[in-house]
């Protein structure tokens, strides 16, 4: 079992996305500690492009932005992995959150953040995840398979895709005249909340990871306490 415990002052997250990323997730985490419905706040925003509409959303908050190409001419997986490495460190960021990020993450990032770093996935993993699986292409399989239901998943990440503990699943129903773009607005709305819930269970409240479950702390109140 390993206890994973919350801070509950302000942590300190950094997310990554890839080059197509709209950012919509990023705005729902901004817009939640905005709210103050999160103590997490986004301090750094990494993209693999510099022409990223999530780039874009956060350089208008503010935020600290940085392009690292994993394709940059000469870059290998390990120097990728120590450049994104130091400029976590250098901002002191507690977690990390891969939204819109379609690559497997260096190995050394997967091991200096364990248990600390969240993938959102339009499906219900296990299913219709892994590598290739991601946009409409996810919605366009989950129709093809005749399922009734799909939705959204933020997991641990570990050393492959899609594959580590679930933190929050959402359910939605997937309906008999659903195209992939229909499935994938309903999803969508679906991950904002997700991903607000699982920052929050992971990075404030703390978890315990239990073989491949994810063990949330109760909440306790002051009436839970009285006699
Ligand atoms: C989200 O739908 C997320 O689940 C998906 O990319 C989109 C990013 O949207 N990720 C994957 O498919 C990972 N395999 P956003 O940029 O609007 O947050």
């Amino acid at each position: 079992m390993q206890q994973i415990s919350g801070n509950p002052t302000a942590p300190r997250l950094a997310v990554l996305v890839s080059g197509h990323a709209r950012g919509s997730n990023l705005q729902a985490l901004i817009d939640a500690h905005a709210a103050g419905e999160l103590l997490t706040s986004v301090v750094l925003v990494i993209g693999t492009h510099s022409e990223s509409a999530a780039l874009e959303r956060a350089r208008c908050k503010g935020i600290d932005t940085l392009v690292i190409s994993p394709m940059k001419p000469g870059r290998t997986e390990t120097e990728y992995g120590d450049t994104l490495l130091q400029a976590l460190s250098r901002r002191n960021v507690d977690g990390v959150c891969l939204l819109g990020y379609m690559r497997r993450l260096p190995l050394t990032i997967v091991a200096q953040f364990r248990n600390r770093i969240l993938n959102i996935h339009p499906s219900l993993l296990p299913l219709f995840g892994g590598q290739g699986m991601y946009g409409l292409n996810v919605h366009a399989a989950v129709i093809d398979a005749g399922v009734k239901v799909t939705g959204a998943t933020v997991h641990l990440v570990d050393e492959d895709y899609d594959t580590g503990p679930i933190v929050v699943q959402q359910v939605v129903a997937v309906n008999d005249d659903d195209t992939p773009e229909t499935l994938a607005k309903r999803v969508l709305e679906c991950e904002h909340k997700a991903i607000v819930e699982a920052v929050r269970l992971v990075m404030e409240t703390g978890i315990e990871v239990v073989g491949r479950r994810v063990i949330t702390k109760p909440t306790t109140t002051s009436q839970e306490h009285a006699p």
